[in-house]
């Protein structure tokens, strides 16, 4: 599995990088609202995170037009800002219709607010290089997230696509995490991706039992080399 973060915040991005295992990243219109983000700095600020992590790491940028034109438009100029853009587009009729021409055009998307096996598949026909299912957003109104999601991983991997085959074909984001538990389920199913908010990814790195050992061995440590 490969972990993404899911963040618009630079500093947040910075140090999830420097542990060395971070493979991209995803922002929506709210997560870039949530930094207080401006519309005038929306381009330069996708351009900042690019460099930050680098050009083999994507980073989904999200695309706001409703119609296909304005979706075709708006990608082709965010993808021209760094090669390792990916345009993010949310299911319906207009986005797999601006999915299809941007994939021809070698323009990766990542097609979002995946809720059902039917959508994912559509964006997958039509070219999608990532899928994104939602998760946590199932748990909030009482269904189970994860088995959602282990529909459309299984759906999803019982076909090809012929798209995107030299990067290795169709990737899905299990998205809308909210635990740690969450990333353990998607990797178990194996989900390709998990794309995991800040706080969640620095829960993922500890344990109770890890922080219990740690204390333990300094605490022999000091018998050890008789310090105080
Ligand atoms: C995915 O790319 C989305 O940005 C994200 O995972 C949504 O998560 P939320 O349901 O916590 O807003």
């Amino acid at each position: 599995m490969k972990f993404f973060i899911d963040t618009a915040d630079l500093s947040e991005i910075e140090e999830i990088a420097s542990w060395g295992c971070l493979a991209g990243v995803t922002t929506n219109p709210s997560l870039y609202a949530k930094i207080g983000g401006k519309l005038a700095d929306f381009e330069d600020h996708m351009v900042k995170i690019c460099k930050l992590v680098g050009d083999d790491v994507p980073v989904s940028a999200e695309s706001t037009a409703t119609t296909t034109e304005g979706m075709i438009e708006e990608g082709r100029r965010l993808a021209a800002l760094a090669p390792n853009i990916v345009v993010k587009l949310p299911i319906c009729p207009e986005a797999l219709a601006a999915t299809r021409v941007l994939a021809e055009e070698g323009i990766r998307v990542n097609m979002t607010l995946i809720f059902s096996v039917p959508q994912a598949l559509l964006a997958a026909r039509a070219g999608a290089r990532y899928i994104s299912p939602f998760v946590g957003r199932f748990d909030d109104i009482g269904e189970d997230g994860i088995d959602q999601l282990d529909s459309v991983v299984s759906a999803v991997y019982n076909y090809d696509y012929g798209w995107w085959e030299d990067e290795g074909g169709v990737e899905i984001i299990s998205a809308s995490l909210r635990t740690a538990q969450h990333v353990t389920q998607a990797a178990l199913m194996g989900a390709d991706i998990a794309t995991i908010p800040y706080a969640t990814l620095k829960k993922c790195v500890t344990h109770p039992l890890t922080v219990n050992g740690l204390a333990a061995f300094e605490a022999d440590w000091k018998k050890v080399t008789g310090a105080e």
